[in-house]
């Protein structure tokens, strides 16, 4: 069974991914945050995804577009650059994008997507996948696409089963997710809410056709959850996990300008790791308080010492 990292804007880039590939184990591919396509591409655009900043894992360059002439552009790009799959976005839920009918915004038209997808089809060098949600505003909108995909030679489908609307509110729609399993003739990632191993043996049971499984927020709550399904005699070792924190927030302040910039970006992925500590609402708190490294490292130094 092969797991994936998932794409999260602003978390799992090139910097974390790096990172987390010299200190766990068990992550088999990854899937990168989406790069919105742009007619005339400069190295601004593709930094995070350039080969020589990935060396970690076997990684898909994630597109946002409903412009195929961009989509087209960048696909060779990346097809230049070695990348032989890409993957389309068409599960982003935030109403920026969504409004302009890029990401979930495009799953209520399966004409749009049919139009898109037979403009690039031919074009493009490059293998494609999918990532989606079950429907923008409902969770039969899949269903009327699932029909038009099928006509499509895609790689994979990568389904995250809750609407764009619900944003992360509620529970996976499983049964609905069985049904696309049922009708769709390609293989199938499931991604969507695993954070322990019980979890994925869950989903694992249940749907045993699977391709592979997505995880985004479990992993970054818990980057050991990789090796852990793999080997459950792994435990969560606090050492490890300090070592990674540690080069993770010395990474970024190699790359990132000032206290600022590296004080948020560490914040963002303490709304994750601090739920794997005890009293994390407080560790949280304290965390995101701290306004210099000083304060930082000290909250942190205590987060660690058991
Ligand atoms: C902060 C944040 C950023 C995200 N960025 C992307 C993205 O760039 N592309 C994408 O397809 N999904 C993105 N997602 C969705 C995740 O890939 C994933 O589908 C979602 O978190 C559900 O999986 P999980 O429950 O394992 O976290 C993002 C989610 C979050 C919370």
């Amino acid at each position: 069974m092969k797991l994936y990292i998932a794409p999260m804007r602003g978390l799992t880039e090139a910097v974390y991914r790096n990172t987390f590939s010299r200190h766990f184990k068990g992550i088999d591919i990854a899937v990168s945050p989406f790069i919105t396509t742009v007619n005339k591409i400069s190295n601004k655009h593709i930094k995070d995804i350039l080969p020589q900043n990935n060396q970690a894992f076997p990684l898909i360059p994630q597109l946002l577009s409903k412009d195929p002439q961009g989509f087209i552009l960048m696909a060779e790009k990346l097809f230049e650059l070695g990348y032989e799959e890409i993957n389309w976005n068409l599960g982003c839920p935030y109403a920026m994008v969504a409004n302009k009918m890029r990401g979930s915004g495009l799953l209520p038209y399966p004409d749009r997507i049919d139009q898109f997808l037979e403009a690039v089809f031919s074009k493009i060098p490059n293998r494609l996948s999918i990532k989606l949600r079950l429907g923008r505003f409902h969770a039969d909108e899949i269903l009327m696409i699932i029909p038009v995909l099928n006509a499509y030679p895609l790689s994979e489908l990568i389904i995250h089963p809750r609407t764009g609307i619900q944003m992360y509110d509620g529970t996976p729609n499983l049964d609905q997710f069985e049904k696309c399993l049922l009708v769709s003739k390609h293989p199938i990632v499931y991604n969507g809410d695993i954070v322990s191993t019980s979890d994925f043996t869950n989903i694992y049971a249940r749907f045993q056709s699977l391709n592979g499984i997505m995880i985004g927020r479990g992993l970054l709550r818990n980057p050991h959850l990789g090796e852990m399904i793999k080997k459950p005699d792994v435990k969560k070792d606090w050492m490890r996990l300090k070592a990674f924190h540690d080069e993770l927030y010395h990474q970024y302040q190699n790359v990132l300008s000032g206290p600022g910039h590296v004080l948020g970006k560490m914040k963002e992925h303490w709304k994750y790791l601090s739920q794997g500590f005890e009293h994390s609402h407080s560790l949280l708190k304290r965390i995101l308080r701290s306004t210099t490294f000083s304060q930082y490292e000290s909250h942190v130094l205590d987060a660690f010492s058991f």
